[in-house]
């Protein structure tokens, strides 16, 4: 009896090929598959500090009031349903290029910056590695240490190798500049830096303006190419300060690659929208550019959703909606630097060993708690709090009705 038999005989009804068999169970994702197990959590008194989904003080993620404008003018206006080009819409590229690069910058790069309008900033990073690999073929890309998990598969999947540049210091709970600089100085030419542009996910610890500086005149020297990862503009100081970072490596002239979401900053997290940006030397180099990434568009997802864009856009062009949009994000902001403040209070008053104020000077939605793998299962298995395992904790997961029970079980669990 040969193999294909032998298996349908176990399984009469089952028509397809043997090969799905070979399948072995694949690792859960450590942050969409923490959300998983939060949902199947039985438990009343669960508490999700897992993913990085802002909740306002009642634990909604809320869909913003200019949002839900748009989405009204949007249904009744009844566009057609067509498809947009490989690269999306040519309106979402030129809204989306001034809220990355300023007006200025925006429009001195003029018709030099290749924009795509992607499937959220997931979407944007891998577009930008199967760009890569197409015109370069395999690459060393460099990670900082730590990153976003999810950074070593995209590139992975991309045919990248990986690297890494140390980034944080966990002894001090801030950016460990020396060796950060030195690693830098040490890329060679031709390689790529991801860079997180604003609050470091996972840690928190920002680079300054003057740290900028130092990463653009090293980029210079060295001759390797920055790929900004910019999913949180506007969740640490303001859309214009959080921008710094990939401005001043713009403006020194740097061949930039940014990957921008508005997941988070628009609350469009089911809508994927997000933005793939690269700063090209001439018009003639952003043509051919755009035809590779065009291509990887193509044999990819052909070409982008257009819902989220259309709100994102509209949104941009809206003098007035763009101001209420601003004062929306900063009241998100608000409320998470409030939350900072907040528990490291409580944790102050329970008497928790630990000294947290590194919390508050830490920039959006995330912070390394340095809270051990183990005391995070048991306050997943014990408590039902969630983080992820490497004690990354979203800050916004905290609201009024559950700071203290997070309070206690932190002193229970760490004393
Ligand atoms: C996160 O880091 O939690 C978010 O960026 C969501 C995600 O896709 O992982």
């Amino acid at each position: 009896m040969g193999m294909d038999t032998a298996i349908y005989a176990r399984n009469p009804t089952h028509t397809s090929m043997p090969l799905f068999d070979s399948a072995t169970q694949a690792p859960a994702d450590p942050i969409l598959g923490l959300s998983t197990q939060f949902k199947e959590d039985t438990r009343a008194n669960k508490v999700n500090l897992g993913v990085g989904v802002f909740v306002d003080a009642h634990g909604v993620t809320p869909v913003l009031p200019s949002v839900r404008a748009v989405e009204q003018q949007l249904a009744e206006a009844g566009a057609s349903k067509s498809y947009l080009p490989m690269t999306g819409s040519p309106a979402y590229a030129t809204a989306t290029q001034k809220l990355c690069f300023g007006e200025t910058l925006a429009n001195q790069f003029a018709g030099r910056v290749v924009t795509a309008q992607t499937p959220g900033g997931t979407g944007a990073l891998r577009v930008a590695g199967d760009f890569l690999h197409r015109i370069a073929g395999t690459l060393p890309v460099w990670l900082s240490n730590p990153t976003w998990a999810n950074h070593k598969g995209i590139f992975t999947a991309a045919g990248h190798t990986l690297e890494t540049y140390a980034y944080f210091d966990p002894a001090a709970n801030a950016v460990d500049h020396d060796a950060f600089f030195s690693d830098l100085k040490a890329i060679p030419a031709g390689q790529v830096a991801v860079i997180h542009a604003c609050c470091h996910n996972p840690t928190g610890a920002d680079l300054t303006e003057d740290d900028w500086k130092q990463v653009a005149a090293i980029a210079a020297d060295q001759g390797w190419i920055p790929l900004l990862d910019f999913a949180y503009q506007g969740f640490g100081e303001n859309i214009d300060a959080d921008a710094v970072g990939v401005r001043t490596l713009a403006e020194a002239g740097l061949p930039v690659i940014v990957c921008q979401s508005f997941s988070k900053n628009f609350g469009l997290y089911q809508d994927r929208i997000g933005a793939l940006h690269i700063v090209c030397a001439s018009t003639d180099e952003a043509t051919r550019v755009k035809s590779q990434v065009e291509l990887c568009i193509r044999t990819n997802y052909s070409n982008p959703p257009a819902h989220g864009g259309a709100i994102v856009t509209a949104i941009l062009n809206d003098p007035s909606l763009a101001t209420q949009w601003d004062g929306e994000v900063a009241d998100m902001r608000d409320r998470i630097k409030d939350t900072r403040t907040d528990f490291v209070t409580a944790l102050e008053q329970a008497g928790v060993s630990r000294d947290f104020r590194f919390l508050m000077d830490q920039k959006g939605m995330f912070s390394f708690t340095g809270i051990s793998k183990d005391d995070v299962h048991r306050l997943r298995n014990e408590f039902a709090i969630y983080m992820v395992d490497s004690g990354r904790i979203n800050v916004a997961g905290i609201t009024p009705a559950n700071l203290a029970q997070v309070t206690a079980a932190m002193k229970a669990v760490i004393g």
